[in-house]
């Protein structure tokens, strides 16, 4: 495996540095970086949690492309060498390891929660949904905010203040979601949010969990291009 290092403040720029790991059947790429940093530098600094796919913390970029390291297996690679870099796109803190802040804010902004007005009634009402309801939104709800999707935008790579595609998907969520009463306009309607997607598709092309930020995208732009002509057109 090569693996890139890299520590700001000390290193001019990374460097790949190469380790030799056992080819094992069944070993992901995040088993052969703990291996290494296990068995040969317990220097190396890469983010993990639940080695199953759920947190999303484990997305780096190997050979070329961003994927989850857990579900990424090295005989995908034959003999190797297999090469690790952080995710594009964002700065980076340490070796593997990006700083997520931007990422974090840009989800909070969008009011990723639901919004209800006027009522006055305890926090124990339910709300039922029909399972069509249900399905409006959820594919959007299975995004475990992993930032491949971040990595592989060739706007937001060129554009950091685009909004990007997780953050637009997770709006979708709440938007579509029959409980909700806000449509996220201000927010979504601008040139830094869903007018600056060049509609590439990567984002979808990448993504672990087959969310379609994609198309999230196009059907807000619809929806915004509806309200401009009918103000009381949500979604
Ligand atoms: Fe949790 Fe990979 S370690 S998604």
């Amino acid at each position: 495996m090569e693996v890139s290092r890299y520590r700001p403040g000390e290193d001019d720029e990374p460097v790949l540095q190469g380790y030799d790991v056992p080819l094992m059947p069944d070993w992901a790429v995040l088993d052969g970086l703990n291996y290494i940093k296990d068995q040969l530098d317990g220097s190396l600094s890469y983010r993990w949690s639940c080695r199953m796919g759920v947190c999303g913390s484990c997305g780096m970029t190997v050979n070329g492309e961003p994927r989850l390291t857990c579900g990424t297996f090295l005989d995908e690679y034959g003999d190797g060498p297999v090469r690790i870099e952080p995710l594009k796109g964002f700065p980076v803190i340490r070796d593997l390891v990006v700083d997520i802040d931007d990422f974090l804010a840009k989800l909070s902004s969008v009011r990723p929660w639901l919004v209800r007005e006027g009522e006055d009634l305890p926090l124990t009402t339910e709300y039922a949904q029909t399972p069509e309801q249900l399905e409006a939104y959820k594919q959007y709800s299975m995004c475990i905010n992993c930032l491949l999707c971040y990595s592989a935008c060739p706007v937001y790579v060129l554009e950091p203040d685009f909004l990007g595609p997780a953050a637009i998907a997770l709006a979708q969520r709440y938007n579509l979601d029959s409980r909700d009463m806000d449509d996220r306009f201000d927010v979504l309607n601008l040139e830094d949010a869903v007018w600056g997607c060049t509609f590439v598709g990567e984002c979808t092309q990448v993504c672990p969990k087959h969310v379609d930020p994609a198309e999230a995208i196009q059907r807000y732009k619809l929806t915004a291009a509806l309200r401009s002509v009918l103000p009381w057109s949500r979604r």
